[in-house]
């Protein structure tokens, strides 16, 4: 059985300049060495707006914090003219480690389609920057087609624009849940994981869909982190407001 190492990842959105940034960093590495976290058991990674990831470098290198960090979006591009966007090979050379793609509320915001989803996620895989894809269906979905169909079809999607190689996360993150105050259930959020890693073995391979990491992401806290981490196919979580608040954030990142 493949051994996957629990991700914690916080998405900051559009939350904290690059002074706000360094403070948070550091209270956050500091939390969680007070706490004798683990940081072999389990990774943390914060994702900042890209204002900031300069900062966040400078900090997690010279303080050799044992933080992760990404950001929250890539371009499709690797150069050339395409006005404000940001290339993975500049997001690999700042030693990113992750890029998240295809947030829900990018596809809202930006219309987004899976099949662009997909091309961002294989411009990260290009660079060495792992792709952390976030699929997830809306409360009309859920009652027209159930809680699994869209998500996987997401998936499906942007699977079809990347190599059959290279390290993925998934992220379920069902839209009704984000900010909502009101997340999924444990069983909810295993039922729809276990259908996106039957996805990623039928496209992908057994091998892959047993090594590949399945978040969970939707009004996280410290006070349900642990049900989700019990289930067999959700391996961490993608956090959103409780990753603002360093004590909190640590709190979920110690949900053994
Ligand atoms: O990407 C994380 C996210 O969308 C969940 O946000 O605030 O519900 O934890 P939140």
């Amino acid at each position: 059985m493949v051994n996957r190492t629990p991700l914690i990842a916080g998405n900051w959105k559009l939350h904290n300049d690059h002074l706000q940034a360094i403070a948070l960093v550091q209270k956050l590495a500091w939390t969680l060495q007070d706490a004798r976290h683990d940081h072999a058991a389990v990774e943390v990674a914060v994702f900042p707006p890209f204002t900031d990831l300069r900062s966040v470098q400078t900090l997690v290198s010279a303080e050799k914090f044992e933080l992760r960090f990404g950001a929250q979006d890539v371009s499709e591009h690797d150069s050339g003219a395409h006005t404000g966007e940001v290339a993975a090979s500049m997001l690999a050379k700042l030693e990113c480690s992750y890029a998240i793609v295809g947030h829900s509320e990018r596809r809202q915001d930006h219309g987004e389609s899976s099949a662009l989803v997909g091309r961002k996620a294989a411009a990260a895989v290009r660079h060495g920057v792992t792709p952390i894809i976030c699929v997830g269906e809306t409360e009309a979905d859920l009652e027209q087609h159930g809680a699994s169909a869209v998500p996987v079809q997401q998936l499906r999607e942007a699977l079809a624009e990347l190599p059959a190689a290279g390290e993925i996360v998934v992220a379920y993150e069902p839209v009704w849940a984000i900010g909502s105050g009101k997340a999924a259930t444990a069983e909810q959020a295993q039922q729809v994981a276990h259908a996106l890693r039957q996805t990623i073995a039928e496209v992908r391979g057994d091998e892959a869909a047993a090594s590949t990491r399945i978040l969970y992401g939707g009004s996280v806290k410290s006070g349900n982190i642990a049900g989700f981490m019990r289930e067999p196919d959700v391996d961490g979580a993608l956090v959103g407001g409780a990753s603002l608040d360093a004590a909190e954030f640590a709190a979920i990142a110690r949900f053994q």
